[in-house]
């Protein structure tokens, strides 16, 4: 090999190390992607506990994120029908993690829920079962590492890609028990925008 062609290799080693240092230092490229696939706020929701009912919380909401301020150890949202998505309102997400400490959260008026540092810190892997008023769904697999139910949970419906992404979770299979249609008296939509 002549010495110009080693120069050129090592000079391409050192760039991409420095590419690495430059971006784990200022900006996480794989989480800005995530963070813009989120897409705006809806107009008319405020940004708090009813806003992006289905998305991907904890890309924002995390040390890393936008919304560093309040970060979420666990978080996503729980709707009624495998079709539309209609959030359930009070549904119990019952945690327990790899240590056996376990959590009770309930979902608010657009089916969302999360869990805060200060409320538990779960030791992953957790599993997890939803519930309300005698109807219950739980998760055959443990959740490995990932904080965002949404992170395999998409809202496409179909998923998008069958073999990575599940549907979005639901509670009921259309005809049981609950309010298909969501609480009356929430103050957003309890149907998500853009649902199918
Ligand atoms: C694209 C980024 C993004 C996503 C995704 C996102 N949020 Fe937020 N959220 C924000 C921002 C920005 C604020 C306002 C700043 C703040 O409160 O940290 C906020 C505020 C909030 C607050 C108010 C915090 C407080 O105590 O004032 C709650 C609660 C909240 N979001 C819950 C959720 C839930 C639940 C989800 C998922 C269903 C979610 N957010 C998804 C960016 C996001
Ligand atoms: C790492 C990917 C992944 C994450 C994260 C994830 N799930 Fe799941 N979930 C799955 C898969 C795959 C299935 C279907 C197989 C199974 O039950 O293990 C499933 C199934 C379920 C079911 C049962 C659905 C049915 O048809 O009865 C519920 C309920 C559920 N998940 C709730 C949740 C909740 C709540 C969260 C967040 C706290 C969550 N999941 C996070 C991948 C995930």
């Amino acid at each position: 090999m002549s010495s110009r062609g080693r120069h050129a290799r090592v000079f391409v080693v050192v760039a991409s190390v420095a590419a690495a240092v430059v971006s784990a230092s200022c900006t996480d490229p794989v989480l800005d992607e995530t963070v813009d696939d989120q897409g705006n706020e809806t107009k008319g929701i405020p940004q708090g506990p009813l806003h992006r009912a289905g998305q991907r919380c904890t890309a924002c909401h995390q040390q890393n994120g936008v919304a560093s301020e309040h970060p979420f150890v666990l978080a996503g949202t729980i709707f009624a029908q495998p079709k539309r998505q209609v959030g359930v309102e009070g549904a119990e997400v019952r945690l327990t993690d790899a240590d056996g400490t376990k959590h009770i959260t309930k979902t608010n008026c657009v089916g969302n829920f999360f869990v805060t540092a200060s409320e538990w810190e779960p030791k992953f892997p957790i599993l997890v079962e939803v519930a309300k008023g005698g109807v219950r769904r739980s998760m055959r697999s443990p959740i490995g590492r990932e904080t965002d139910c949404a992170g395999c949970h998409v809202l496409s419906v179909p998923p998008a890609d069958p073999l990575s992404q599940v549907g979005h979770i639901y509670l009921f299979a259309t005809d049981e028990i609950g309010s298909p249609e969501g609480a009356a008296d929430c103050p957003v939509d309890p149907l998500r925008p853009g649902s199918p």
